[in-house]
C-alpha cells in the first residue's frame, strides 16, 4: 500500500527556506532506513532525480524506486525527469507516487502539453533549466508552472561544482516572474553555496553529497537550513 502525502506544495511553499535531499546518493541497498534517517533528520519532501542515458550522460532510475519510496514515506515526492520526450512518461510518474513532476525545457518541444497532462493527473508541474539555458526559455509557461527549477550544474550526476552564474539567473526569474511558482535551485548546493542562491530568491533548496557524505543527516540539513535563513548577512 502506498502512503498518503502528508504535506502539500503549498504548506511546503509556507515553510521555505526547505532543504530537499536528492537520493541519488543515497544507499539503495538501505532505502528503508536512509528514509528514515531523512525522516528523523526532520525534512519535508525527497528530491528523486530519473536519468535516461539520453538526455544527460547517464542512468539512475525509474518507476520502481519511486514506488518504492512512495510505500516507504508519506513526505512529498518532487521527481525530477532528465530525460527525453518527457510526454512519454509523465503520466506514469505520477502513477508511481510523484506529488510533483518536473520536466526539462530542452528535452520537448511541447511543454504545454506536458503541462496539461500532469496537471489533469491532479499532480504538481515543474519546469527545469540548465545552467546555459535562458530563463527567457521558461518566462512564457511560468504563470502555468508550480514550480521552476533552476540547474547550478551540468545534470546528470551528483558531486558537481557549483555554477556561479547561477544565482544572477535566480535573482532576475524572481524578478520577472509575478505569478506564485516556487524557485528551486539543484546542483552543487553546499554550506558555501546555499546563501548566495537563498539571497537571489531561491525557496527549496536540492542537496545531495551535502547530506549524504555527511555522517550526522540532521546536522547537515539543520546547516543548510540555517545558512539559507541568513539572508541579509554576506556570510
Ligand atoms: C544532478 C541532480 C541533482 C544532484 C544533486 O543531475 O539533478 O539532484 O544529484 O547532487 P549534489 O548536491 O551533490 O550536486
Ligand atoms: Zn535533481
Amino acid at each position: 500500500m502506498s502512503k498518503e502525502t502528508s504535506t502539500s506544495l503549498a504548506e511546503l511553499h509556507s515553510l521555505a527556506p526547505v532543504i530537499l535531499p536528492s537520493l541519488l546518493l543515497c544507499d539503495f541497498g538501505r532505502l528503508n532506513d536512509e528514509i528514515q534517517r531523512l525522516e528523523d533528520a526532520g525534512v519535508k519532501a525527497l528530491h528523486l532525480d530519473v536519468m535516461d542515458g539520453q538526455f544527460v550522460p547517464n542512468l539512475s532510475y525509474g518507476f520502481p524506486i519511486v514506488e518504492a519510496v512512495r510505500q516507504a514515506t508519506s513526505l512529498f515526492l518532487d521527481v525530477h525527469l532528465m530525460i527525453a520526450t518527457p510526454e512519454r512518461y509523465v503520466e506514469q510518474f505520477v502513477q508511481a507516487g510523484a506529488d510533483l513532476v518536473t520536466f526539462h525545457v530542452e528535452a520537448t518541444q511541447e511543454p504545454e502539453a506536458i503541462i496539461e497532462k500532469v496537471r489533469d493527473q491532479q499532480a504538481c508541474v515543474g519546469l527545469a533549466f540548465n545552467p546555459h539555458t535562458p530563463i527567457d526559455a521558461v518566462l512564457p509557461h511560468a504563470d502555468q508552472c508550480d514550480l521552476l527549477l533552476a540547474m547550478s550544474v551540468e545534470p546528470g550526476f551528483g558531486g558537481q561544482e557549483f555554477n556561479a552564474d547561477v544565482p544572477g539567473k535566480i535573482e532576475a526569474l524572481r524578478e520577472k516572474c509575478t505569478g506564485k511558482a516556487v524557485i528551486e535551485v539543484d546542483g552543487g548546493i553546499n554550506p558555501q553555496t546555499i546563501g548566495k542562491t537563498a539571497r537571489a530568491g531561491a525557496d527549496f533548496f536540492v542537496a545531495g553529497s551535502a547530506i549524504f557524505r555527511a555522517d550526522d543527516y540532521g546536522a547537515a540539513v539543520e546547516e543548510l537550513h540555517r545558512l539559507a535563513s541568513v539572508i541579509d548577512n554576506q556570510q
